[in-house]
């Protein structure tokens, strides 16, 4: 049995709907397990005892979110060297951009060896005043459907051991 993980950090709610998708997608392949974590509980035992990961973010200030700098922070050195190879993926929740947020996250993956096997997925909330920064985001299910399809994907391939 493959395990799959996915780290997620959210305020408002988008990037927690974009992670909870790609977790339905994932748990339709039997030979995979999923595991759902927020940033701020993840550890690197975790991140070792897992085959695959998607890490899950919103942007802020152009940057991934402090718990999920945190994560990492906390994690890179555990899994230095001992993850090699393995494949990720990750989402944005973006108010109108998100790639510093995913251009930090590839860094540091490929620091970690880690093999991307698909693009970032970014999802603009379209949040740019105060108001709707701090409000609560819904995700368009066309949206969620690409992140449960991502997950279902990672999985699949997991379990076919084709990663
Ligand atoms: C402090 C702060 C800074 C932000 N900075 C950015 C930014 O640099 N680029 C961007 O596209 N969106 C930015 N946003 C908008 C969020 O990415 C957007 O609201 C997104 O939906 C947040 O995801 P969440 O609902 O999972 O928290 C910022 C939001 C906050 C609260």
């Amino acid at each position: 049995m493959k395990t799959l993980l996915i780290v997620f950090h959210s305020r408002t709610g988008g990037t927690r709907q974009m992670a909870e998708a790609a977790l339905r997608g994932a748990a339709t392949e039997p030979g995979v397990r999923t595991r759902l974590v927020p940033a701020a509980g993840a550890t690197g035992a975790d991140v070792l005892a897992a085959d695959g990961y998607i890490f899950a973010t919103p942007e802020n200030l152009a940057a991934m979110t402090g718990p999920t700098k945190d994560f990492f922070d906390r994690s890179y050195y555990d899994a230095l060297d001992r993850i090699n190879g393995r494949p990720y993926a990750m989402l944005i929740c973006a108010g109108s951009d998100g790639t510093n947020a995913a251009r930090q996250i590839q860094r540091i993956a490929t620091g970690w060896r880690l093999r991307a096997v698909a693009e970032p997925l970014i999802v603009c909330t379209q949040a740019q005043t105060p108001e709707r920064i701090w409000a609560p985001k819904s995700i368009a299910v066309a949206d969620l459907a690409r992140c449960e399809d991502l997950g279902s994907a990672l999985a699949a391939g997991l379990a076919a051991g084709i990663f």
